[in-house]
């Protein structure tokens, strides 16, 4: 006791400056830029979630947010990313990063690639052609889906330096989609994706509670929310109707489509079809077995996206992030493997990464920018997306992307 009044005895005290103090304040101008200001405040994806949901209709919003039963393919997905467990190496120098990759030929700034996502003009009215500016922004490639409310031209000609791929979903009269496919390779996009898990839609319950329609139509119910959400409503309603813009030229209601579109007779004679219509690298999205990846390697497509469509399809398919390793064993040296889902942090994606895939593809982690924020919450996604990728890639002791490998990353069992 003696001892602590005498220190504090010896410690001079002044009266406070305000030249000292007002520093420590960190006093700012409040940001004009409120959406902007919004954006910069969340620290992670979690957060451009919750900016999403307070500021998109509920319908809009469960959409996106949602998967298919009682979704726990995708809470599957994101449970894993949570069990892995980092084995960093030190001591390496890491003050030089090299965080590209080449996907499919070309290089891209970070393994990571803006999957195909419908509909996205409903989620922000800046859409597609957003998502596609902020992809080039980055040097990351972006990949147009068939159900895309922008066309394939006007993507094309509004994103003119990102790199593009082209999502497909092969029709029960190949016709149209044989005209999709000579539309976007005129329009320079480079890669074919094939989706192959919606032989039927899947059952997402949060639509039907809902009461989603496409394009959202104004019932009373509708009208109260337009209340609540001013901007969104506005912005759907002063802007091009939302349609599926790449095929509105063909007849019939949205459903007509969609079930045309999502053919049950879909077989492996089509991807073969596919591989003699298309010469440019040709990717498989939702394969889900070794067995079936096996095939597809020998049937010569580039690469197969690992993926059970965000959980929206078949309720408890096996998480992709599990399946990488014994698919890049048996097929990783013939094509690239991709893996998707629950992908919510740059971490994620070295894990996926290390664990033998080329690149991740994502979904709903930029569609929450887009709802938070338009054009600049894709940004901010990505800018979390790409620095805690970079952050990772220094942690693990890696300078280059070849240096992850599955020596840095293991799972922990579900119950330790
Ligand atoms: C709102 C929404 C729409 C989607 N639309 C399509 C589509 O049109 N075609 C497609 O192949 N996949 C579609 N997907 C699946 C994504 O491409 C991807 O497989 C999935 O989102 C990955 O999971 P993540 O959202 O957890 O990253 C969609 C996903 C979401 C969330």
């Amino acid at each position: 006791m003696a001892i602590y009044s005498a220190t504090t005895n010896m410690t001079k005290r002044q009266l406070p400056k305000p030249k000292d103090f007002l520093p420590l304040i960190g006093f700012r101008a409040p940001r004009l830029d409120r959406n902007q200001a919004r954006l910069d405040a969340a620290t992670n994806l979690w957060d451009l979630r919750s900016i999403a949901k307070k500021r998109t209709p509920r319908a809009v919003f469960d959409y996106t947010d949602g998967a298919a039963g009682a979704e726990e393919s995708m809470k599957r997905s994101r449970e894993i990313y949570s069990r892995i467990e980092f084995n960093p190496r030190v001591l390496r120098d890491v003050s030089n990063v090299d965080t590209s990759v080449e996907i499919l030929g070309k290089k891209s700034a970070f393994p990571i690639v803006l999957g195909p996502t419908g509909f996205t003009r409903m989620m922000h009215y800046q859409g597609e052609v957003a998502v596609a500016q902020a992809a080039g922004d980055f040097g990351l490639p972006y990949c147009l889906s068939t159900l895309g409310t922008t066309s394939i031209e006007e993507v094309a000609e509004n994103a003119p330096n990102t790199r593009k791929m082209f999502q497909l979903y092969v029709w029960r009269d190949r016709g149209p989609g044989k005209e999709l496919i000579d539309r976007a390779k005129a329009m320079g996009y480079d890669t074919l994706i094939l989706t192959v898990d919606c032989p039927v839609g899947g059952p997402r319950l949060r639509d039907v509670k809902n009461g989603l329609t496409i394009p959202p139509s104004l019932k009373f119910k509708t009208m109260m929310d337009m209340a609540k959400y001013p901007n969104w409503w506005f912005n759907l309603l002063t802007t091009e109707p939302l349609t599926f813009a790449s095929f509105s030229s063909t007849q019939g209601t949205v459903s007509e489509l969609l079930s045309r579109v999502m053919d049950p007779s879909l077989s492996f004679a089509d991807v073969e079809w596919l591989r003699s219509q298309w010469q440019g690298p040709l990717v498989i999205k939702g394969v889900q077995t070794v067995a079936d990846s096996k095939v597809l390697a020998d049937m010569g497509v580039d690469g197969i996206l690992l993926s059970n469509h965000g959980g929206r399809q078949l309720d408890r398919a096996k998480v992709p992030f599990e399946l990488l390793p014994d698919v890049v064993e048996k097929v990783g040296s013939e094509i690239e493997v991709f893996v998707d889902g629950g992908t919510m942090n740059g971490a994620d994606v070295a894990a996926a990464v290390a664990r033998g895939a080329r690149a991740v593809f994502i979904g709903r982690a930029y569609l929450y920018g887009l709802m938070a924020g338009g054009k600049a919450g894709v940004e901010r996604a990505l800018q979390m997306l790409t620095k805690e990728f970079t952050d990772t890639m220094k942690l693990l002791g890696a300078s280059d992307v070849s240096e992850l490998d599955e020596s840095l990353v293991s799972v922990r069992p579900k119950f330790s």
